[in-house]
Parts: structure tokens; sequence; C-alpha cells
């Protein structure tokens, strides 16, 4: 039997975890976001208090809310105040050996039947799972940014992920949370990061090749119907968290997925996005145009028009849902939420792959892929799925509601 879920731990309080906190609080569940330090606790509790703040001004949650949230939220550098939760959710920085350590921690402090969660993006549940004592009660949740407003969290099985477990969180990520959670197949990346990475690299390498900038590739993606241009995006979620998933992308899918080199030079560069008021964008005077940063390191760039070059970032996704379909990470339908409610697509479009089926068209899709592969090297290599679709001139949606594959 699962148990009432009355009081979540969650372990980190970065933009991540304190935003899962917020966000559980207020659904009205009491959680502890246990920190490193005193300092940091604290930080993470003023920074929460200030946003609940804002958006009572924003009218988005009444003052009432916020004081209820307030009240039940709350943070800690000390283990003594989580050991009561009754599910854990670990949320510290993306790196296999921070997560096993954590846990290797967390093993003893809990009773059995508590249910770990891991709030990771992109790593291998079986093997964070390993060193607990409980890998049948161990499962991945993978919640997106902003974590209060985001609808999606995919849900990754361990390779002893019970049932029972799997049962008992997507309850409560659906009927407590209030979110949408998607159960998708374990790879480096999953599904939802798999899709989103070769699109925001296309973009940032489109700045290191081409003349193209950041302002015209950001205007034509929100012309396409993204709520965020990619660089705006980058900048929101961090650098730094974006270049060290491309780091683990690359470790587990080889060259097909070598990360942009500025990205790295933007973390060398302290450069890591809205967090530390400097990215793609910045609103500091003493901050240098990205454009002026790029003329200087990147000098021998060429001509591209935006569409070709919006055209490579978007082929790239659709190319990668494909690949996504045919490994069988997740069926056609959980793909097409994924990429609506996980990196917001352009709901209109219905996601990458009626995109592809329906707008781009499968023909046009694989001309151009195997154009920019000669062009570009291998990451645009064509999936064989999309390759026999065009030539048995078939379709993965034969109608609006009806899913082939
Ligand atoms: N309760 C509490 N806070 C709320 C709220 C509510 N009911 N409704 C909104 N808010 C907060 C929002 O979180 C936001 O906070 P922030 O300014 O600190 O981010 C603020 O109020 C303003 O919200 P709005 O909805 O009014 O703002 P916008 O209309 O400008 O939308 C956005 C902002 C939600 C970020 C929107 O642009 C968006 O959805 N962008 C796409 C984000 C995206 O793609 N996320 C996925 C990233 S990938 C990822 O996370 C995976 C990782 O592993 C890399």
């Amino acid at each position: 039997m699962s148990r009432i879920i009355r009081k979540v731990a969650v372990i980190g309080g970065g933009t991540m975890g304190s935003g899962i906190g917020q966000h559980i609080a207020q659904k009205s569940i009491s959680v502890v976001v246990k920190e490193a330090n005193n300092e940091r606790a604290q930080a993470c509790k003023d920074r929460i208090f200030r946003q609940l703040d804002k958006v009572v001004k924003l009218g988005y949650i009444t003052l009432p809310e916020a004081e209820g949230t307030k009240a039940r939220f709350s943070t800690t550098n000390s283990y003594g105040d989580i050991k009561d939760a009754d599910l854990v959710i670990e949320a510290v920085f993306e790196d296999i050996k921070a997560k096993k350590s954590v846990f290797e921690e967390l093993n003893s402090l809990f009773p059995e039947d508590v249910i770990f969660t891991t709030n990771s993006s992109s790593l291998s549940i079986t093997e964070i799972a390993s060193v607990t004592n409980r890998p049948d009660r161990f499962i991945g949740t993978h919640f997106f940014n902003p974590p209060v407003k985001a609808p999606l969290v995919e849900l990754v099985k361990g390779d002893k992920t019970s049932d029972e477990t799997f049962t008992a969180v997507n309850r409560f990520v659906q009927t407590i949370l209030g979110k949408t959670p998607i159960l998708v197949k374990g790879c480096p990346g999953y599904l939802v990061n798999r899709l989103l990475l070769p699109y925001l690299n296309e973009a940032t390498l489109l700045l290191t090749e081409t003349k193209l900038t950041v302002k015209q590739i950001d205007t034509k993606a929100g012309s396409f119907g993204w709520p965020m241009g990619p660089f705006k995006l980058l900048d929101y979620v961090g650098i730094d968290i974006s270049a060290n998933v491309a780091r683990i992308l690359c470790e587990g899918y080889g060259e097909r997925a070598n990360p942009a080199p500025l990205m790295y030079r933007l973390v060398e560069l302290n450069r890591i996005g809205d967090k530390v008021g400097a990215g793609f964008y910045s609103k500091m005077d003493s901050i240098e145009d990205i454009q002026k940063t790029i003329d200087r390191e990147y000098p021998n760039r060429s001509e591209l028009d935006v569409e070709e070059g919006f055209k490579r970032m978007m082929a790239g996704l659709c190319n990668e849902a494909l690949m996504c379909l045919e490994e069988g990470i997740a069926s056609a339908n959980v793909i097409e939420t994924g990429a609506t409610l996980g990196i917001m697509f352009p709901m209109a479009l219905e996601g990458p792959l009626h995109y592809a089926q329906e707008k781009y068209g499968f023909a046009n899709l694989l001309a151009d892929l195997q154009r920019f592969e000669g062009e570009y090297g291998m990451r645009f290599k064509p999936t064989t799925l999309l390759e026999r679709l065009v030539s048995q001139n078939k379709k993965i949606f034969e109608k609006a509601e009806e899913e082939e594959w």
C-alpha cells in the first residue's frame, strides 16, 4: 500500500527544486526543501516568498492562497526536518555522482515504504536507483521550467520500478499537482530533452556558423508560434543547465549530438542566462552585446537566409521525434503531448509528428535532411522510419485522432 502523501521533502532548492516545492505547497501539501547550508536554505525561502508576493500582485493567486502556501512551505539544512516526509523529490544538479551520493545519504533516513523520485532531465534512473535499498520504489519525475506553470511531468521508470510506485506517483502528479504525466522509456534525455536539445543546439550553431543573429532567429521562432525564441528560452532555463544536458546527450548518442561550442563559451564567460542577468540577452550596459562577442570570436561566418536556418532547427527536431517513435521511447500521441505541453511546441500544429506529416510533408522533410546531412554532417541523418514512410507513402496519423503507430 502506498502512503497518503501529507508532506513532501524536496532535496535541493535551486530553480527547479524551489519551484517544485512552491507548486506542491500551492496545492495544499506541506513541503520542506532541504538545502546544503543555512544561507542557501534562507535564500531559497526568501526567493519563493518574493515570487508569491509577485504573483499576488499579478492577480494569479489571492493573498490568502499565498499566505497558506507560505505556511506550508519551509526550508532547512537539517535532515532532521525532512525525515517524516511521505515522498522525496530530489532536485540537485544534473550530475549522476551528485544524485547518487544524495540517495546514499537519504537511504537510511527514510522507512522503506517512502517512494524516492529524482527530477533528473536526462540521466539513467536505473543507475541512480541502484544505490538505494528500494529500486522498486524509485522513479524519475522530470518537471519543466517554470514548475508552477509548466503542465507536463515526464515519468521514467528504472529497470526495477514497480507498477505500484508508478501508479502512486502518476496519481500524485495528476490529481494532487494537476499536471499531465507521460510515461516515457528511459534513455539519455528521455523524450522531451531529446526533442528540445537538437533544436536549441542548431540555433546556437547558426550563430557561430552564419551571420544570422539572436534577434532574427528568435523573431522567426516567435512568428512560427513558439512562446519564446530559442535564445530567450536558453536564458530562461540557464545556458549552464542546457550545456550540461547537451553534454549528457553527446555522451549517450555520440557525434550526432555534438554540443554547440558557443554554449560552453558562454558558460566560461559566466553569461549563463537570466539568473545572472546576462546570457544571449542582457539588460546591463556593462555587458557586451552578444553579436559583438560573436563577431570577435567567430569572424568567419557565412550568409544564410533565416528561413533556411529555421528549417535546419525544425528538421532536426522532427527527425528526433521520428527517431523516438522508431525506438519506442513513447507512442506517437505521447510524443505530441510531450512536445506541446513540455516545450510548448505550438499547440495549433499539434506536435512535431503532425507538423512533419501535415505541414512540412514527409517527402520534403526527407529531402531537406538528406541535403543538410550532405552539407553539415551526420546530425541530420534521416531516420529509417522516415525513409520507409516516404517510400511506402504511409502516414503516422491516418485520421485526426487515429494513430497508426
Ligand atoms: N501560481 C504561481 N505562479 C504563477 C502562476 C500561478 N498560478 N501563474 C503564473 N505564475 C508565474 C510564472 O511562473 C511566471 O514566473 P517567472 O516570471 O518567475 O517565470 C510569472 O508568474 C509570470 O507568468 P506569465 O504566465 O504571466 O508569464 P508569461 O505569459 O510571460 O509566460 C512562461 C512565461 C510561462 C515562461 C512562458 O513564456 C512559457 O511557457 N515559455 C516556455 C517555457 C518552456 O518551454 N519551458 C520548458 C523548458 S525545458 C525544461 O524545463 C527541461 C529542462 O530539463 C531543460
